[in-house]
């Protein structure tokens, strides 16, 4: 019996080896789990950074690395992979890409992101490595002289100012001192509800430490509306989804513990995945909910994540002796600065004009139940359709938007 059983399953996995199509299906099934993961262990070291206040964008550091993967070799590739866990196939990194193109294009009237990659002009960089990076819509390659360090700053910060009017990037010149392979971020997010907030009902209100204690104002949205709550034991956390007006796509999950704190909650978010919630949504049906949310915006600027990357596993690229980047240059280069900048803006509306909605006119029958963030909460922004995170964040600092 029991050897039956192993060679069945030694045989479905050959089946699956061979057979396992690289069609748009499977390549988002393939990448749902490794960038999840990464996300998830990220983000808890990045609120672990930025004393748990901050928003993030854990896919772009997900794509940089897949850049530089593309460029690197041997061992310093190997130790990449095996962190990001990208598909060892390259049509299905390239099926992937072309996924998070479309829904770059899709939602770029809410969130946008630049990669920039940043290489000294001297370095002759490969034309295959140029043609790769061309394939990521969000990621551009820049040479740059950076023996005119004053002249690289400027040209860096206008091609990002350009691509983000509300983002301003401080690079300076000693950015470029000692520097041979720079990486930065940046990444915004206005929101936009499916049901937006109505202003009339903005007031302003006490925000409290988990400890129950008062530490601040803030502009508290509030909201009557049928929406997703459940609560994820696993996580110890009630999960209240916010669709914002995307066709179905993104919505923005809020967390608040319902034990121990908010300051675990990226670290146990590893034992469950996005579809654990989706799927107790799916079985609880919509609730009619009371909703208190802060108006808030945070911009966050992280320029240690080289360590995080490291702590991580990813080590070898930044060692001058040990990253072997033979696919971006011949020459000896390793990655020296990794950056982000994330902002985020969260307001009744968002971009559109004001309208006022009807379902808030009517009072229903029935009681509403009460999600209060009125206390620290997490947050991420998710798409339905990958299962990606494109932010997540922490909202502890209470101050008045
Ligand atoms: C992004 O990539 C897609 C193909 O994956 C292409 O159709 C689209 O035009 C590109 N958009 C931009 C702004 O380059
Ligand atoms: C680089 O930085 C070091 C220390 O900050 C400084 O002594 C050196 O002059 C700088 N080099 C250049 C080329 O700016
Ligand atoms: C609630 O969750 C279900 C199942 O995942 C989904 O189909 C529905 O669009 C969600 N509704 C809202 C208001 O978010």
């Amino acid at each position: 019996m029991i050897l039956n059983i192993v060679f069945i399953a030694f045989l479905s996995t050959v089946v699956h080896g061979i057979n396992f199509n690289c069609n748009h299906e499977n390549a988002v099934a393939s990448f749902k789990r490794p960038t999840y993961d990464f996300s998830v262990r990220f983000l808890d070291r990045v609120a672990q950074q930025t004393n748990y206040h901050f928003v993030f964008s854990p896919l772009s550091t997900w794509l940089q690395l897949m850049s530089l993967a593309e460029g690197a070799r041997g061992p310093t590739q190997t130790e990449i992979w095996k962190v990001t866990r990208h598909h060892r196939m390259k049509c299905f990194r390239r099926k992937f890409r072309e996924i998070l193109n479309s829904m770059d294009d899709e939602l770029s009237f809410m969130t946008k992101r630049t990669n920039v990659i940043v290489i000294n002009k001297l370095l002759d960089v490969k034309e295959s490595f140029e043609e790769e990076v061309k394939k990521t819509n969000t990621t551009k390659l820049f040479s740059l002289n950076f023996n005119d360090p004053a002249q690289a700053v400027a040209k860096l910060n206008k091609a990002i100012d350009m691509d983000l009017n509300d983002v301003g990037s401080q690079f300076d010149v000693n950015d470029f001192n000692l520097t041979v392979l720079l990486m930065t971020d940046t990444a915004y997010f206005k929101s936009d509800w499916w049901k937006p907030f109505n202003p009339v009902y903005t007031s302003t209100e006490t925000f409290y430490s988990e400890e129950n204690i008062v530490i601040g104002k803030v502009r508290m949205m509030q909201h009557e509306e049928y929406f997703n709550l459940t609560e994820v034991p696993l996580i110890n956390a009630r999960v209240l989804e916010l669709p914002f007006n995307s066709n179905g796509r993104l919505s923005m999950l809020v967390f608040l513990p319902t034990r121990g704190t908010v300051l675990d909650l990226f670290y146990n978010l590893k034992n469950i995945r996005l579809t654990t919630i989706f799927n107790l949504y799916n079985a609880e049906r919509e609730k009619f909910v009371r909703v208190q949310l802060p108006r808030f915006k945070i911009l966050s600027e992280l320029r240690n994540i080289p360590e995080l990357v490291y702590d991580m596993g990813v080590k070898r690229i930044f060692y001058p002796d040990l990253a072997d980047l033979g696919g971006i240059t011949d020459y000896p280069v390793y990655a020296s600065l990794m950056t982000q900048i994330a902002d985020i803006e969260i307001t009744e509306q968002g971009a559109r004009p004001s309208i006022i909605p009807d379902s808030l006119i009517m009072k229903p029958e029935h009681d509403s139940i009460v999600f209060s963030a009125n206390r620290p909460f997490a947050f991420l922004i998710v798409d339905r359709l990958t299962e990606a995170i494109l932010f997540g964040g922490l909202y502890r600092y209470p101050s008045i938007h």
